[in-house]
Order: C-alpha cells, then sequence, then structure tokens
C-alpha cells in the first residue's frame, strides 16, 4: 500500500537569515571592548544600540525608498550608537569597529546544522540584508561557506526584509516554488515577513521571546539551531 509522504522529509530550500541565526551579532562585544577600554555596561549598551539601530535604518531606507548597502546601513547604526553614549573616536578606530561585522561567530551548532541538512538532501542557503560583499566575507571567516549551496542577498533587489521582494528573489533566484522555501531565521520580525510573503518558517527562539504581533506565526518554532536539522533531517 502506497503511503503519503512526510511533508517533513520533503526537500526544501532552506534560506537561513546570517546576523543573529548563523553568526552571533553580539560577539562585536569583544573588539567594542578591546578598541574602547569602556566597563562591559557600556559596551553591552553600544551593542545593543548598534543592532537597533542598524536594524531600523534597514527599515527606514526601505521604506523611503533609499537604499543603501547593509554595510553602510551597519556604519551610520555605529557612528549613532558611539553619539548616543557620548563615546568619540577617530576614524580608524571606528573603522576597526565596524571590520568586527567581519569577523562575528558562528553559533557553535551552524555548521553541524548546515551539514546535517544538506546530507539530508536540502539546498542550504544563506537569506540576508547584508551586501554581498560583507556576506561573503563572513561566510568565509566562519568557515559556514563550504556547507552552503548559495549565499543570497537582499542587494539584489536593492531593498531589505522583510520586503516581500526579498523572499519572493530567494524563491526565483534558487528556482523554488516559494511555499518549498523556509526561513530560517533567530529574527522574529523576519519570520513574520517570510511568512507572509508565502515562505514556510522556522524560528529560532533562543531567548525565549514573545513572538510579533504582525505578520504570520511560524510554521516551526525551536530554541537553537540543532533542533532544526533535529526536525527536518
Ligand atoms: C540578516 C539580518 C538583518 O538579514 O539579521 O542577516
Amino acid at each position: 500500500m502506497a503511503h503519503e509522504p512526510d511533508p517533513r522529509s520533503m526537500p526544501e530550500t532552506l534560506c537561513f537569515d546570517m546576523y543573529g541565526t548563523l553568526c552571533d551579532t553580539s560577539s562585536v562585544t569583544e573588539t567594542l571592548s578591546a578598541e574602547l577600554d569602556a566597563p562591559d555596561a557600556l559596551v553591552g549598551e553600544l551593542d545593543a544600540t548598534w543592532r537597533a539601530k542598524q536594524l531600523q535604518y534597514s527599515y527606514q531606507s526601505a521604506l523611503m525608498e533609499e537604499y543603501e548597502p547593509f554595510w553602510e546601513v551597519t556604519g551610520d547604526a555605529l557612528a549613532y550608537a558611539l553619539g548616543q553614549w557620548g563615546i568619540e573616536v577617530d576614524d580608524a578606530t571606528r573603522e576597526r569597529l565596524l571590520e568586527s561585522y567581519n569577523h562575528l561567530d558562528p553559533y557553535p551548532d551552524a555548521v553541524e546544522t548546515l551539514t546535517r541538512l544538506s546530507e539530508a538532501g536540502h539546498t542550504v542557503t544563506v537569506l540576508s540584508n547584508g551586501n554581498p560583499e560583507m556576506l561573503e566575507t563572513l561566510a568565509a571567516n566562519a568557515g559556514l561557506d563550504a556547507h552552503l549551496d548559495d549565499v543570497i542577498s537582499a542587494d539584489e533587489v536593492s531593498t531589505f526584509k522583510p520586503n516581500p521582494a526579498v523572499y519572493e528573489n530567494a524563491a526565483d533566484r534558487t528556482d523554488t516554488p516559494i511555499g518549498n522555501c523556509r526561513l530560517v531565521s533567530g529574527n522574529a520580525w523576519d519570520v513574520a515577513g517570510a511568512g507572509s510573503a508565502g515562505m514556510e518558517t522556522a524560528w529560532v527562539n533562543r531567548a525565549n521571546d514573545p513572538f510579533e504581533r504582525i505578520g504570520v506565526e511560524p510554521s516551526l518554532e525551536v530554541t537553537g539551531l540543532s533542533e532544526v536539522a533535529d526536525e527536518l533531517a
């Protein structure tokens, strides 16, 4: 007797978010501490302001239709964060702080997760707001590049997630119907947006946060990357 295939065993195009999902954006705190000789509490505030402003500026530039690459957005957000916390640095120091975005730590289970999912027959990609150069550099430095089938950037459509154009472009680029693509992200707003654009999703909710109140709820919720492999491999 023929059995219906388990939908969870069907190969999908998995689109991993980079910043905050495969790599830990808070690893910039090491460089902030070393360069600024600031107390841990201030470094923590700077880190939080930098990341929050980076996301806000990406949404703002998309809404204003004044696209600028994520590297510039990240630099502007850093300048804002330093200003907000009253820290003056010279250009060379600010460049070194920004450069830490090229050397973020991968989460410890990132490589193993990508490998298991790839071996299970899924297409494994990055789908990120980062511009291609910063994504390629980070993927190489973090040792992720050899485990990826593709790196897809929002830059290709000159806007940012959660604009549906970014998710739709990933489906087009990988020649996969959007309903057979799954965004895997630690960012709830990203999951809400991908679901709204028609993707399946997996929310890596490491901090036990409540989900967003707008957008589409995750198809799958886990607490770490390796659980994504447990569920889908
Ligand atoms: C990404 C960031 C914004 O797209 O999380 O990788």
